[in-house]
């Protein structure tokens, strides 16, 4: 097993604990979650190896630049590179190897682990006695217990708990966020035994200078992630329903938000918008949703949720038509800029981006939409002024920096009355006073 000694664990200023010793490391993805976590690990020391069944990927970071638009990590790649392969024979050193892989859903929303149980059948045959192995992809309840420990022991021949060590540690990692990052933010584990829950703390108390808190089990901490991001995912319902109703009874939802923000407890501000996007948020309830099911118990809320929040895209298209039509314009034949593919401000990730159901809803109704973002290329208008040429109206449906400083006369210089701001990120009233067909969703 991966042995702590006292020599490992030194005290800082305070008298708090500071593990320091060196373990070999392999993450398991190298994606939004696993690249930002190698590198962690590698700037507090450990030796790492990154594996990535990608081969563009791994030729990307090889060649020192990062495969997604992140300027923290170019920075980080630009002064130390990382070992990283396809081949997972690397990991014959590795005593700790955390696993980063996708958890998506497929089309009919059921979740698809086979990116997680590829990721374990290809770990398990270089797995040596006494390793820890650690989950970080985020999981319903259950998945550590009925998926990865039985595709590793299967496919080693060695006992969990006993040859080897498993943890779960779901990440929270938030790209593009200024203040929380994979070193700062607080991390929860949960282990198969309480060696390997104390391997694990260890591990992540050497490279992260938030709280690690430990958990009761790996099904307490793979329920932890799930029900954060449901929690934001049926607050945004709540926000959205909001949106829908006051939009019939002329209130202005985004003031009333707002406004109850200012008392002091009780009340969380969410916000409204075209839609949820991004690869946890919209995904992650699914997983616990289906999980409720497979034991007899059927989550109505969180399904409800789910069902008001894929419903905004739609309704921005419909905004968007019903604004054109009370100024004589029809939608059908009418070339739409839609600014922003990411799913959120200032980065380069599409993933169940809510710009893609608006693309697919205005071509459906017989529009030419005309995509265009400046984070992600190769794909639509390739300036907001090309996009913005002919238009007859627009869609705001990411709330890119370059976006929220968009001015009325970016819109009137191209001749575009009609804005729909699907993140509520334009001055209303100053695009109203200007002259602008502005409607935000909800206000
Ligand atoms: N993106 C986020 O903001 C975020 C935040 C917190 C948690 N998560 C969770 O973390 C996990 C990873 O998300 P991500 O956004 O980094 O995904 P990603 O798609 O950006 O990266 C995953 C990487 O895993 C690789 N991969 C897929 N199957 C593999 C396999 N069998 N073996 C080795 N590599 C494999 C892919 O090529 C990809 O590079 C998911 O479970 C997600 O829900 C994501």
């Amino acid at each position: 097993m991966v042995q702590i000694q006292e020599k490992d664990i030194q005290t800082d200023a305070v008298g708090l604990p500071v593990p320091t010793a060196v373990f070999n490391v392999a993450v398991i993805g190298l994606g939004y979650v696993g690249l930002p976590l190698a590198l962690l690990a590698s700037r507090k020391g450990h030796r790492v190896i990154g594996i990535d069944i990608s081969e563009r990927k791994i030729a990307s970071i090889r060649g020192g630049v990062s495969p997604f638009y992140d300027e923290k990590i170019q920075k980080h790649l630009d002064a130390k590179p990382l070992d990283v392969d396809t081949n997972f024979a690397r990991l014959r050193e590795s005593e700790i190897i955390v696993v980063c892989v996708p958890t998506p859903v497929h089309e009919d929303h059921l979740p698809d682990l086979t990116p997680l149980s590829g990721a374990c059948e290809s770990i398990a045959p270089h797995l040596k006695k006494g390793s820890l192995v650690v989950i970080e992809s985020t999981v319903n309840p259950g998945v550590c217990d009925t998926i990865v420990i039985p595709a590793l022991e299967k496919h080693s021949g060695l006992r969990a708990g006993v040859d080897f060590l498993v943890s779960h540690c779901p990440e929270r990692v938030n790209p593009g966020d200024e203040r929380w990052s994979v070193e700062n933010i607080n991390r929860v584990v949960g282990s198969l035994t309480p060696e390997g829950l104390e391997k694990t703390l260890f591990f992540y108390r050497s490279i992260v200078r938030g709280e690690v808190r430990p958990m009761g089990s790996l099904k307490e901490a793979e329920a932890v992630k799930i029900v954060e991001n449901t929690f934001r995912d049926v607050n945004i319902a709540f926000v959205n329903e909001l949106a829908l109703s006051f939009d019939k009874l002329g209130i202005d939802v985004v003031n009333v938000i707002e406004a109850a923000s200012t008392k002091p407890f009780a009340f969380m501000p969410h916000f409204p918008s075209c839609g949820v996007g991004g690869h946890c948020i919209p995904v992650d309830p699914y997983y616990l949703i289906e999980e409720g099911r497979r034991n007899g118990f059927e989550h109505e809320f969180l399904s409800l949720a789910r069902s008001i929040n894929n419903r905004m895209p739609v309704h921005t298209v419909n905004l968007l038509a019903r604004t054109l039509e009370e100024h004589n314009e029809e939608l059908r034949g009418a070339r739409i800029a839609v600014l922003g593919l990411a799913y959120k401000s200032d980065i380069d990730d599409t993933r169940e981006s809510p710009a893609r159901i608006i693309l697919k809803e205005l071509t459906v109704r017989g529009a030419e939409p005309v995509p265009y973002d400046p984070f992600v290329k190769g794909e639509g208008a390739a300036s907001l002024e090309e996009a913005l040429k002919g238009a007859r109206g627009a869609i705001v449906a990411t709330s890119h920096r370059a976006f929220r400083s968009l001015s009325p006369e970016d819109f009137l210089k191209h001749n575009v009355r009609v804005v729909i701001d699907g993140k509520n990120c334009l001055p209303k009233q100053v695009f109203l006073d200007a002259g602008i067909h502005y409607r935000g969703i909800g206000r």
